[in-house]
């Protein structure tokens, strides 16, 4: 057997499947109020921006912009940015960011993945940020591609897993990981793309909980509430190693795929 004979496309989206269903637009409308405000000071952002080159661009798409962590960051750069969500929650929000920090030149689209994008604008920049967790990657990325004029910027995160295994074993919650960048590398490749890799790594939503009890409320909010043998299991996870707790388990990875459209 040789990689030819391997269909990425369908393999991801047999994995996508098997893992379970992307949340909804209603699950990432109750979320936007949790989320409020960009985090444009936090080193996932700051990490993303430095590795994105805004040369020669006076716009840019930015693909489940959520309430504009990357569209804030990227205003003072440039002339338009386009922020496309299918969330209408997160779109408010992300106008009520905008106006509050000044910016005039963010303009927001009510659009899903899965819509047709015929009138969505070509971009100079291209950018999905923490949000392609779709059910269909090639279709999304022939997306990303036939908008961007210059550049396409992507994060998926490394492993799959948006809580570390250790602690959903401990909670009895195991489950499938989500595909990641390897998918993403592979589809690319066989449309003709050799993209970029860089990787980020940031806090995951458990870091710095003072104690048990705000961990494992944390824990509980995630992956839905525990009963005491859950718990018990928990703690003792918690308790065997303090440094780890400390830092709620694994960080996040970030895979940052990216490229030039003239490659
Ligand atoms: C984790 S947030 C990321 C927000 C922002 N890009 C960032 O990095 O902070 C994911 C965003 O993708 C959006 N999203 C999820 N699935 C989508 C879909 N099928 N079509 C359009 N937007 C979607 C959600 O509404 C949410 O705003």
């Amino acid at each position: 057997m040789t990689v030819f004979a391997i269909d990425f496309a369908r393999l991801y989206r047999d994995h996508m499947a098997a893992a379970g269903k992307p949340k909804t637009r209603e699950d990432w409308d109750e979320r936007a109020g949790k989320m409020k405000q960009g985090q444009e000071k936090g080193i996932y952002t700051t990490a993303l921006m430095g590795r994105m080159d805004f040369s020669d661009c006076d716009s840019l798409l930015d693909v489940g912009c959520g309430v504009g962590t990357v569209a804030l960051s990227a205003a003072p750069h440039l002339d338009r940015i386009y922020g496309l969500d299918f969330s209408p929650r997160m779109l408010a929000l992300l106008t009520e960011n905008a106006r509050s920090k000044g910016y005039s030149n963010i303009y927001p689209i009510t659009r899903a993945w899965e819509d047709d994008w015929s009138d969505v604008p070509v971009c100079d920049i291209v950018v999905a940020s923490r949000s392609s967790v779709v059910t269909d990657m090639a279709d999304a990325l022939e997306k990303l591609n036939s908008k961007a004029r210059r550049r396409v910027y992507l994060t998926s995160l490394v492993g799959g897993y948006f809580i570390d295994p250790g602690i959903l074993a401990a909670a009895n919650r195991q489950r499938m990981p989500l595909p990641d960048y390897l998918y993403i590398v592979n589809i690319l490749y066989r449309m003709g793309i050799h993209p970029r890799l860089d990787y980020i790594e940031s806090e995951n939503r458990l870091a710095g909980k003072k104690d048990f009890t705000q961990f494992s409320r944390k824990v509980g909010a995630i992956l839905g509430e525990l009963n005491p043998q859950e718990a018990e299991r928990l703690k003792a996870w918690y308790d065997a190693d303090p440094e780890r707790a400390r830092s709620g388990g694994d960080p996040f990875r970030w895979a940052v795929v990216s490229w030039e459209k003239s490659i």
